[in-house]
C-alpha cells in the first residue's frame, strides 16, 4: 500500500494538463497497487502565507523554544511537512508559469524547507532528511522544451530536481504535456503526454 502525496498548483480544475498528468501517474501507480492511498494538497486552495519574520524566526529556533506564536505561524508547515514525512510518493503537478514554478508552488516550498525538520548541516555539509521516497513531475507548457530552441528556457524542472533533492528527494522522474500552444503539436500534446506515463 503506497501513501501518494498529490501536489496541485494549477487554478484550472479539471482542466488543468499539469493536474491530468499527475492524476494519470497515481492511476499507474494504483493499478500496481489497488490499496494506495491519495492526499491532495492543492496549494492555491492552502493560499500558504508568505514568509514573514516571525516564521524565519521559528524556522531557526529549537523546537523547546517556541512560542505560542511561533507555534501558530508554523502550524500550515507544520503540516506540510508532516504530510511529507508521511508520503511514500509525492507527485507534483506544475503548469510552466513565465519559464518557471506558479508563486503558490513556491509558496509550499517555503514552507517544507527547513532547518532541522527537511534539511541540516549538522555534519558541515547539507544533508536532506527525507529519504527513499519516490518523485514524480508532472509539467504543462504551451511550449516545449524537452528539445529544441526553448530547452535551456525550463527554469521549473531544474529548480524542483534542485530544491526537492536538497531536502533528500532525489528520485524524481518528469512526466510533460508539452507543446500544447503550439499548431502541429498541440493537437496530440495531452493525449501523447498522457500516453507517454502509460508506456
Ligand atoms: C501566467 C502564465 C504564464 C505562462 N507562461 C508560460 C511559459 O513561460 N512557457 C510556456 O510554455 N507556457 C506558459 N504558459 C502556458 C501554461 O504553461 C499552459 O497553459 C499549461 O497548460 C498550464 O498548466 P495547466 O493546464 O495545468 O493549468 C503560461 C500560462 C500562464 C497562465
Amino acid at each position: 500500500m503506497k501513501k501518494i502525496l498529490h501536489i496541485i498548483s494549477s487554478p484550472r480544475g479539471a482542466e488543468s494538463n499539469s493536474t491530468q498528468l499527475g492524476n494519470t501517474i497515481i492511476e499507474k501507480i494504483k493499478k500496481e497497487d489497488p490499496q494506495s492511498k491519495v492526499t491532495v494538497n492543492n496549494v492555491l486552495e492552502k493560499d500558504y502565507e508568505p514568509l514573514q519574520a516571525i516564521h524565519v524566526t521559528a524556522y531557526r529556533l529549537p523546537e523547546d523554544h517556541h512560542s505560542l506564536e511561533h507555534k501558530q505561524a508554523l502550524r500550515d508547515s507544520d503540516t506540510a511537512v508532516s504530510e511529507l514525512f508521511d508520503a511514500d510518493v509525492l507527485v507534483v503537478s506544475v503548469p510552466l508559469y513565465n519559464f518557471a514554478i506558479p508563486a503558490a508552488l513556491k509558496g509550499w516550498i517555503d514552507h517544507i524547507v527547513r532547518p532541522g525538520k527537511t534539511f541540516s548541516y549538522q555534519t558541515g555539509k547539507p544533508e536532506g532528511l527525507l529519504k527513499g521516497k519516490k518523485v514524480y513531475l508532472a509539467i504543462a507548457s504551451n511550449g516545449v522544451y524537452t528539445d529544441g530552441p526553448m530547452k535551456s528556457m525550463d527554469y521549473a524542472e531544474p529548480y524542483l530536481r534542485f530544491i526537492l533533492g536538497f531536502i533528500g528527494l532525489t528520485d524524481i522522474t518528469t512526466y510533460r504535456i508539452e507543446g500544447a500552444g503550439i499548431p502541429g503539436v498541440m493537437e496530440t500534446a495531452v493525449q501523447k503526454g498522457l500516453e507517454s506515463v502509460l508506456a
